[in-house]
């Protein structure tokens, strides 16, 4: 894809991470006529991404926001990399991996060798350092923040943050990628969670402490918030969407890095992550999703 809108140098992007974000950002991508390559731990999950996708594309043709031939066009643009040297030749890389820093680092590291110098990459974590992470390359200047909402397909919002080393070449070519996909933008400044999860984390959080003090039920608290508030849906229901896992590390992020005990996790976000219970990708959260329609557990 050649153009002048300054995403000219992208044509393959590889993205880490085949789970709810990770198969979003591809599924835009390959909609918008990029080729992607798909990349997870192991090939069922990437096969579990793709069905995702599949699955995705298919009801937006049914609802006829695209056509049968952008959905057969954008599935032929999305290849299996099972291994990070599958990714060599991307022009641009969105990591997309669990919320651990760790993890994310791991990623880094063995990645930049095999990129080609002039490859950026990007991160879509949701509340981690830029700077931190960029500093794990070997190319911080060509490292930047592109915050994709969930699910990807649907949300018009990307935030777009720079680390401290970041080029403007780097955040001009980001700007014009995202801009590609349809997205808005909003630009944060590099602090912990950003904007969004920085305001709509510690609200999530309150209600799981609104909970776990007995003020009021999963189903009265979700209640109070869609009718009260009008928000489109309950902040339990939306911690489940979300992943109570990463809301944790969130919170966590938000906690350390701005060391204010305001941030403290609920003990109780604490204890359903212990107990596995992540939300709707393990079928049970604050609600059970294993039966006809979502039941309370508390
Ligand atoms: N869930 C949200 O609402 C949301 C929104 C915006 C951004 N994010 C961010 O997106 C990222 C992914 O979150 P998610 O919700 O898709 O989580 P998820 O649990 O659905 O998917 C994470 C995927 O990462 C894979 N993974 C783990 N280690 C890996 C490795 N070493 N190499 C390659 N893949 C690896 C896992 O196998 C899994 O498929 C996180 O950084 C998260 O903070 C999440």
């Amino acid at each position: 894809m050649t153009d002048d809108t300054g995403v000219g140098t992208i044509r393959k992007v590889g993205v880490i991470g085949a789970g709810q974000m990770g198969n979003g950002i591809a599924h835009v991508c390959a909609a918008a006529g990029f080729e992607v390559k798909l990349n997870d731990i192991s090939r069922e999950r990437i096969e579990s991404g793709l069905a995702t996708i599949n699955g995705n594309l298919a009801r937006q043709v049914a609802s006829g926001r695209i056509t049968e031939e952008t959905r057969q066009k954008a599935l032929s643009l999305i290849t299996v990399a099972p291994t990070l040297a599958d990714l060599g030749d991307a022009d641009l890389v969105i990591e997309s991996a669990v919320e651990n820093e760790e993890v994310k680092r791991k990623i880094l590291r063995e990645l930049c060798p095999l990129l080609k110098p002039e490859a950026i990459l990007a991160t879509n974590t949701s509340s981690i350092s830029i700077t931190r992470l960029a500093a794990a390359t070997d190319r911080p200047e060509r490292f930047i923040g592109i915050h994709f909402m969930n699910p990807v397909p649907v949300m018009e919002l990307v935030e777009l943050v720079r680390g401290i080393a970041t080029e403007d070449s780097t955040f001009e070519t980001a700007r014009a990628f995202v801009e590609r996909l349809g997205k808005t933008i909003a630009v944060s400044e590099d602090f912990p969670a950003f904007m969004v999860n920085r305001i709509l984390l510690p609200m999530i959080n309150e209600a799981i402490y609104t909970l776990y003090e007995g003020v009021g039920s999963v189903e009265a608290i979700d209640t109070a918030m869609r009718l009260g508030a009008r928000h489109p849906m309950g902040p339990l229901e939306l911690a489940d969407f979300i992943g109570l896992d990463t809301c944790l590390s969130i919170m966590q992020v938000l906690y350390e890095g701005l060391a204010d005990s305001k941030y403290r996790p609920c003990p109780l976000l604490v204890k359903y992550v212990e107990a596995g219970w992540l939300g709707r990708k393990t079928q049970r959260g604050f609600y059970d999703y294993r039966g006809e329609k979502p039941v309370p557990t508390r």
